[in-house]
């Protein structure tokens, strides 16, 4: 089977890419060099010639603050992006797989967040990734929506500079006396390795629809980067930040942890407690 992942040489898009390899699957890779998914000529131009019987979209714009200030931008390739890729795997009778987030929510639940639950993001990022759910939803005739949250990958994330929050944490620890980190925001930290392994579980059924794919449990972002000092065996001066230490300029939520509910339905959840993912992480980043 072909596939076409979109956005290949991202943080998640390479580990889908590598995933799918390893599972057998032709993988056709995708760069924005090559598709420009705000634009439906050039969608329709790539995929048709591509003929794969999967689309994989990681592409977005997810700098939230970029996002903010470029509200329209960042409505084209969300969510304008994401209805051009459900026209045209329609055409082309292919199964679309679109990547979304935790940031559709509000984090004023406090509990985890199921797939039934409404929507209601706080910011511009939010707001365009659910617009991109919806076009997906109302248009794709075989789709599944992941949303995933907190992750990190070994291909550097593209729209952060190439620093995911492990990788910004261990820079931080070379180069600073003390790090502070705040210990009132929650989510699950998550492994693209581990997202990947899952959408190739995933893929193999016909239960089009909306899924939650993070790993188990969930920690504030201070317990985060405790556990990577721990599991990297690093001695740090790492401090619990006041509450508004650090005002942020874009409002975010403050608990966006989900729950896999729906892959627990269809009896595939393979994700482990978020540590799990992280020590795997660790342990290869120290191999290399
Ligand atoms: N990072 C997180 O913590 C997080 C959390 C929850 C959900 N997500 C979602 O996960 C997905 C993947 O995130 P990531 O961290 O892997 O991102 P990433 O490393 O920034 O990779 C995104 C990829 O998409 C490409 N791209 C961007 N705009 C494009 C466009 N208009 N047309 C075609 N390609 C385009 C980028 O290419 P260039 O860099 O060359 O532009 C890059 O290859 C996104 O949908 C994001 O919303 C991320």
């Amino acid at each position: 089977m072909k596939i076409a992942v979109i956005g290949a040489n991202g943080q998640l898009g390479s580990d889908i890419s590598e995933e799918f390899k390893k599972s057998g699957f032709e993988v056709i890779e995708l760069n924005h060099s090559d598709i420009e998914i705000s634009d439906l000529d050039s969608v329709s131009n790539v995929l048709q010639s591509i003929k794969a019987g999967i689309v994989i979209n990681t592409a977005a714009m997810h700098n939230v603050e970029k996002c903010e200030a470029e509200p329209a931008a960042s409505f084209s390739i969300n969510a304008i992006g994401a209805r051009n890729l459900a026209m045209v795997c329609n055409d082309a009778a292919s199964v679309l797989v679109h990547i979304s987030t935790d940031y559709v929510f509000d984090g004023k639940k406090h509990s985890p967040y199921v797939e039934a639950d409404k929507t209601a993001p706080l910011n511009v990022y939010g707001n365009t990734k659910v617009s991109g759910e919806q076009f997906v939803e109302a248009i794709a005739k075989k789709y599944f929506v992941v949303r995933t949250s907190g992750i990190y990958g070994r291909n550097p994330c593209r729209a952060k500079e190439g620093l995911n929050f492990t990788e910004l944490m261990l820079k931080l620890a070379i180069e600073k006396p003390e790090i502070r980190v705040v210990n009132d925001e929650f989510l699950t930290p998550t492994s693209t390795k581990e997202v990947s392994r899952q959408m190739v579980s995933l893929i193999k059924t016909d239960a089009w629809g909306l899924y939650h794919a993070t790993a188990e449990g969930s920690c504030s972002w201070y317990e985060f980067a405790k556990k990577i000092f721990e599991l990297s065996s690093i001695k740090t001066n790492l401090n619990i930040a006041n509450p508004d230490e650090f005002p942020m300029k874009v409002p975010r939520p403050k608990y966006s942890v989900l729950e896999n509910e729906n892959l627990k339905k269809l009896g595939i959840n393979i994700f482990k407690k978020w540590d799990h993912g992280l020590k795997e992480y660790i342990e290869s980043r120290q191999a290399h």
